[in-house]
């Protein structure tokens, strides 16, 4: 049983064995927490949180005590009605202009399995057995408006997803100025604080701090997630480190604005919310109709961050990524942009195939520039036909001949933006996404489509359509780069407050029809690199272009910090040229091999102005991802050290197996000293009881004295050719293998 209700005490438990969280009903009315961590058996749920006569704590009409106020006490749905001075999750303008919102509950129901969430893209099962859902119901006694809080909790994760539903059933609309997804109140503030923040090529770093009163806010508000947040943040205990300490993780299945609330109240209790960001929101909800919000997924992890991401990438693995791809090898590619940007002939691209043909490549992706008149970023978005000048014999011809090379054939392309220098624009300006009567912004020279306009939606699939139905596509890199700003439509039938979230509804329907249709294509997801990596988009794209960062040392860096909450497999990471366009740095072929190995594998250079020795190493490190690509892309990956917490020096991760007879691992370090001190490396999830030959050489060791003694990675004897780390930007690698 997973959800026990109890009726005397009207109280909820939801558990799975590993993990209880627990609310009850008091007054008849108010949605109280009581708990959430680790299991606990009692099943009857009851608030042991006391109450005290609290100065200017207003006590609600139905509570005969001046000890009783909602300011003070742990809620589950916290609303602006009753003298709760913090952070709320819902707020409303009525059609009377009030704006006081007071529920109460309404009755509850549970069922086996999980529901779909209309419009969004959501966690999934496969079998009913695999979750639960747990219904709670609140009314408002002056206006006939439902709404539904559900929560789902996976009988084999440490996962509980919330989300809420409000139906008006009601003669008038009501306008909802925010709504959020999930709120909790821990009765404590003895947290720190992590989150990912960033900017376009340094996405996803791990910033960790320790919570202090007041509201501390992680927002988009640039139409989609963006760059410099994520959807998600974690509260841990002040002691937790990578493998032990409690961590409590946020994370919303949304591509668009978002606003995550952590606040520390006048009691020192946390309030912890996520949900769509309320900056450019305002939704109006007419009579009969139904607002969802997205997913908020919450998980609990007892043993650290490492543990927090072994619970999230087994579950979005699971329940999350679909298709095709979901469990099968993902290819090695070769992208075209940093080896030609613009410029490039239809020979220079057969000339490329050719080497990576040679080389074991799986996959060539033409990239930005084969399309309208696209020979700079500032035109042809929006025309999304083969440019004849560069590519004179079609792009049928193109993929046909790398079908021919052995290789799968990928395509760029960027449909929901459009360049005032284009045909679509010409002949649909008002398709342009902007408020009325005002200027609008460019950014890379571009502009965003409109798409909450159902004409838009339908322009757009029609073209691509024509292009899928008759070039052999295997892949596609779905690109979006740039920001909303003047967020508004042309279109007098869709209100300014609705644009963003319609918006990114818009562009659901476009790609839950895509990925339906063309069954069969890889897709990639991409802003500008990780400009809009989360949740949503890994439900339709099982990967992301991780960064436009390709420099191998930033990369230790932002692959950490997005290991931190998404599978390896769903990371692109490439090998590109140095010194590095992003930064100017030269690093050596091993460590670029090495840190791009660790994701989803490819180069992105020019492989046909390399050196022999080059084209050896290129071939060794193809035969090398082959041969682990089902450990790397489906086994478990522990981060050993933590870049972040490393000074930004030193990385080691490791990739097991899942019946832990194979493993590899990686040793990463950026500055040298001189004369330095040596160092043991300490492994993780390996099985104790195994003995492992390392490298293949005569040495074996036991998984315990791996995990417990440790070894250390300087020592030659561990590596079959000379192996030293002198000098910077310096890698080891270790194959494992049980016998
Ligand atoms: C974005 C992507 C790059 C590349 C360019 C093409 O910046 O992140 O990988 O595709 O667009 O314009």
């Amino acid at each position: 049983m997973s959800i026990i209700y109890n009726d005397k005490c009207k109280s909820f438990h939801l558990t799975n064995g590993q993990i209880s969280y627990q609310f009850s009903v008091e007054k008849e009315t108010f949605l109280i927490h009581n708990y959430w961590g680790k299991a606990i058996k009692n099943n009857i749920s009851h608030s042991d949180y006391p109450k005290r006569d609290r100065s200017h704590s207003p006590n609600p009409y139905n509570v005969n005590t001046r000890k009783y106020s909602l300011n003070n006490l742990p809620q589950e749905f916290p609303t602006n009605g009753y003298g709760d001075f913090r952070e709320t999750i819902l707020e409303h303008v009525y059609e009377d202009e009030s704006f006081i919102t007071q529920l109460s509950y309404n009755g509850y129901s549970k069922y086996k399995g999980k529901k779909k969430i209309p419009g969004l893209p959501s966690t999934y099962i496969e079998n009913e057995k695999e979750a639960d859902t747990l219904e709670i119901y609140l009314k408002d006694k002056l206006y006939d408006i439902d709404y539904t809080l559900s929560y789902t909790i996976f009988n084999d994760f440490n996962i509980i997803t919330r989300n809420v539903r409000i139906k008006n059933n009601g003669d008038y609309s009501v306008n909802i100025n925010k709504v959020l997804s999930m709120s909790v109140d821990f009765d404590h503030n003895n947290f720190d604080l992590i989150q990912l923040p960033g900017s376009w090529g340094r996405e996803r770093k791990v910033v960790r701090s320790h919570l202090t009163n007041g509201i501390h806010r992680i927002d988009s508000k640039r139409g989609t997630v963006g760059h410099e947040y994520q959807p998600f943040f974690a509260l841990v205990s002040p002691d937790t480190n990578e493998q032990s300490g409690e961590v409590y993780g946020f994370h919303l299945v949304y591509s668009g604005e978002f606003l995550a609330n952590i606040e520390v109240g006048e009691f020192e209790l946390t309030r912890a919310q996520i949900g769509i960001g309320s900056e450019h929101f305002n939704w109006e909800l007419n009579p009969g109709d139904e607002f969802n919000t997205p997913e908020a997924v919450l998980s609990y992890s007892e043993n650290g961050l490492n543990g927090l991401s072994q619970i999230k990438h087994k579950f979005y693995k699971k329940h999350l990524i679909r298709g095709k791809y979901k469990n099968k090898e993902r290819p090695i590619l070769l992208n075209n942009w940093e080896a030609t940007y613009f410029d490039f002939t239809e020979d220079k691209i057969l000339s490329l195939v050719e080497e990576a043909s040679d080389l074991g490549i799986e996959l060539f992706v033409l990239d930005d520039g084969w399309f309208g008149q696209r020979d700079s970023d500032t035109t042809s978005l929006g025309d999304w036909f083969v440019n004849r000048e560069k590519l004179p014999n079609s792009l049928e011809y193109l993929a046909k001949n790398i079908h021919k090379k052995g290789l799968k054939f990928g395509l760029w392309f960027e449909p929901e933006m459009i360049s005032k220098n284009s045909n679509l624009y010409n002949e649909h300006p008002e398709w342009l996404l902007k408020a009325s009567g005002r200027n609008e912004s460019s950014s890379r020279d571009q502009y965003i489509l409109d798409l909450s306009q159902d004409e838009v939606r339908e322009n757009i699939l029609s073209q691509l359509k024509v292009i899928l139905d008759n070039v052999p596509i295997d892949y596609i890199k779905w690109d979006y780069n740039r920001n909303t700003s003047e967020i508004g439509s042309q279109s007098s039938q869709i209100r300014d407050g609705e644009v963003s979230h319609r918006f990114i509804l818009g562009l659901y329907k476009i790609l839950d029809e895509l990925v339906t249709t063309y069954p069969n294509i890889l897709w990639e997801s991409c802003s500008g690199g990780g400009g809009r990596y989360d949740p949503g988009m890994l439900y339709y794209m099982p990967q992301t272009w991780t960064s436009d960062n390709t420099d191998a040392i930033s990369r230790l860096g932002i692959q950490t910090g997005t290991s931190l909450i998404y599978p390896i497999n769903s990371m692109g990471s490439h090998v590109s040229e140095v010194p590095n366009h992003q930064l100017n740095r030269t690093t050596s072929l091993e460590m670029r091999g090495n840190v791009a190995m660790s994701g989803n594998f490819g180069y992105e250079l020019d492989i046909t102005k390399i050196s022999a020795q080059e084209k050896e190493l290129i071939k060794k490190q193809i035969n090398f991802y082959k041969e682990n690509r089902q450990l790397i892309q489906f086994g478990n990956f522990h981060r050993i050290i933590n870049f972040y917490m490393a000074n930004e020096n030193e990385a080691a991760w490791i990739f097991v197996s899942d019946d832990k007879k194979e493993a590899l691992f990686y040793y990463f370090k950026v500055l040298d000293q001189t004369n330095p001190p040596l160092k043991r490396v300490k492994m993780v999830g390996l099985d104790p009881n195994l003995r492992y030959s390392i490298n293949s050489t005569s040495i074996c060791l036991y998984g315990d004295e791996l995990m417990n003694k440790g070894i250390f990675v300087e020592n030659e004897q561990y590596y079959n050719s000379k192996h030293n780390l002198y000098g910077d930007f310096r890698s080891s690698v270790i194959k494992l293998t049980a016998y």
